[in-house]
């Protein structure tokens, strides 16, 4: 079984991207990063890379090309702040999940590693 069956599917990964982009919508630091009039295309790009990331179906890589998610994010200045914003939106989506403790610490461990790889501005 992959990770994404584990966890649930796309379901799964449906509420916690979407869990995540509330918390940005409100998030000074972060939400003016994004798409002023939409962040539903921004939502639909993350959840359709992380269903592909933990061996779903491969639609984001269909729609967008390999992924190099640092190059992608170049345009964007993200210093340890933003990262940190980023994290906390992540992990109060994570916690609704309510996902078996294995399963849990498997996503953050991946989330943090690759937050933490996005980093591309010294701290201000
Ligand atoms: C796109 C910010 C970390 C995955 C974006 C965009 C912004 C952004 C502003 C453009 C929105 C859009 O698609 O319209 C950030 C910030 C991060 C961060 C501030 C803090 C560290 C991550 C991480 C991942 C990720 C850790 C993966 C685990 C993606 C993906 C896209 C994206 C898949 C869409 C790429 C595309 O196909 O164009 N991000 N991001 N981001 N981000 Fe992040």
């Amino acid at each position: 079984m992959t990770f994404y069956e584990a966890v649930g599917g796309e379901e799964t990964f449906r509420r916690l991207v979407h869990r995540f982009y509330e918390g940005v919508a409100e998030d000074p630091l972060l939400r003016p990063m994004y798409p002023e009039d939409d962040l539903a295309g921004a939502e639909e790009r993350l959840r359709l890379f992380l269903i592909q990331y933990w061996g779903g179906p491969g639609t984001y890589s269909q729609e967008r090309g390999h992924p190099r998610l640092r190059m992608r994010h170049a345009p964007f200045v993200i210093g340890d702040a933003e990262r940190d914003a980023w994290l906390k939106h992540m992990r109060d989506a994570v916690d609704e999940l309510s996902l078996p403790d294995e399963l849990e610490n498997r996503l953050w461990d991946y989330l943090v590693y690759a937050a933490h790889s996005m980093v591309n501005a010294p701290a201000r």
